[in-house]
């Protein structure tokens, strides 16, 4: 078929056939469909939408489009966690030794990316020695020994993704649920996934804004995953504010060693409870969900969790003291308080915008090229619905630069003090099997 005559039927509100999307992914890979065509089509995807089975066709599509990562020789079922992305989301940190310390394996492939705070790479750099360049015999090694190892992003996995992303990010087509929920499918299963738990945000810090898209994402998600034959379940999480009290590099690690060792925020534990219970289910290592996190809740009382972190670390060259002494961490030259002016409660704490308060003081990066202040970043002391009075301290400020106006100022604009009592928001909306 010709690729107009491909534009015209999706146009037209039709469904295309396997070999269609196959036709079309292949020949806009190698360049032989140009990008106006390319454009066209993802146009009027944008507007018809696609079915479950075109969903599919086009994850496979796209997999196919580069190489894929064998795991295979790693003994069990490999579970791999998917967060859409917000702020200060911890999770990936603590979850990986979490759930390896009763016996999951862990493989994970990881990149640095964009946003307010450097991606698990960076974070994980953050510890002196760490590396995560890692021959793909090493690795495989590393994972049946120590159930965990976490490799960068190497290889070309799923080529048509990393094109058609681009072009959807200069033609409007960037929010369309099915190319969306395609585009995270195809990278998850191409790094060897045999089962995924997805982490679908909802709120001001996330891609999906409120909890019916969030929804329509995780449900697209998963039945994509169950589809093609890897079991697949999501979880719709807030991100109204952000999870945790830590944003920043350095700062989360410090974090997620506190969560391993049971001393982290509630909220950023009990996310890494629900989330994890669920792996180590599908992973076949518990009978319950209920019985998965009586596991990981005795993995972290008794030690074997901490022990695994640490363990993990030094297996890619890093300094395993650190988790006695948080000192041996990045350290920013000041530590600045910012304080409440009023009394009331918190109301809001808007995600994106403390987001970019930690991206002003270096903490993330916009490019891909620049370069990450990994002791920068912010720690919230209070979060929406807790009291607050006149001078008590909101965020402490780690920077590496004497003045702080404008993060102030952003922080200004982006916490809100009610006078009326604030309920909490819900941490977890929805489960999606
Ligand atoms: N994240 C992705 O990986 N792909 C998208 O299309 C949107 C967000
Ligand atoms: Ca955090």
């Amino acid at each position: 078929m010709r690729m107009v005559d491909l534009i015209l039927k999706k146009r037209g509100g039709q469904v295309l056939t396997a070999e269609e999307i196959q036709q079309f992914i292949h020949g806009y890979t190698e360049g032989a469909i140009p990008d106006y065509q390319a454009s066209a089509l993802l146009m009027a995807i944008y507007f018809k939408g696609m079915s479950e089975q075109e969903c599919a066709d086009l994850t496979m599509a796209m997999v196919q489009s580069g190489e894929t990562i064998d795991l295979s020789e790693i003994k069990g079922v490999k579970v791999d966690k998917h967060s859409t992305g917000g702020v200060g989301d911890t999770t990936t940190l603590i979850l990986g030794p979490l759930v390896a310390s009763v016996g999951v394996p862990v493989a994970k492939m990881s990149g640095r990316g964009l946003g307010h705070t450097g991606g698990t790479i960076d974070k994980l750099e953050a510890i002196k020695g760490f590396h995560v360049e890692l021959e793909k015999e090493a690795f495989i090694q590393i994972v049946n020994e120590n159930k965990i190892a976490v490799v960068g992003q190497s290889g070309n996995l799923t080529p048509a993704d990393k094109k058609i992303y681009a072009l959807r990010d200069v033609t409007g087509t960037v929010d369309s649920i099915p190319l969306i929920a395609s585009s995270i499918m195809s990278k998850k299963i191409a790094a060897g996934a045999d089962a995924i738990c997805l982490d679908v945000k909802t709120g001001a810090g996330a891609f999906m804004k409120t909890v019916e898209e969030a929804q329509q994402l995780a449900k697209t998600m998963v039945q994509i995953g169950n589809h093609v034959g890897r079991k697949t379940m999501a979880v719709i999480s807030d991100m109204s504010q952000p999870l945790g009290n830590a944003i920043g590099n350095a700062l989360e690690v410090n974090e997620a060693i506190d969560t391993l060792r049971g001393n982290g925020p509630k909220d950023l534990t009990e996310l890494c409870l629900t989330l994890g219970s669920h792996m180590v289910y599908m992973a076949g290592k518990a009978e319950t969900i209920d019985s998965a996190r009586e596991k990981l809740e005795t993995a972290i009382k008794d030690g074997s969790a901490i022990t695994t972190f640490k363990r993990f670390i030094e297996s890619q060259g890093g300094d395993g003291t650190v988790v006695d002494d948080l000192s041996k961490l990045p350290q920013a030259a000041y530590v600045i308080e910012f304080s409440a002016e009023e009394d009331g409660y918190i109301s809001e704490l808007i995600a994106n915008q403390i987001g970019e308060a930690a991206m002003l003081l270096g903490a993330g990066r916009t490019k891909l090229d620049d370069t990450i202040d990994l002791a920068a970043g912010l720690v919230l002391h209070k979060k929406i619905g807790d009291q607050v009075q006149p001078g008590d301290v909101l965020v402490s400020i780690h920077s590496n630069r004497e003045n702080v106006d404008d993060v102030k100022e952003k922080l200004k604009a982006s916490i809100r003090i009610s006078k009326q009592k604030q309920a909490a928001p819900p941490l977890v909306y929805k489960e999606i099997l």
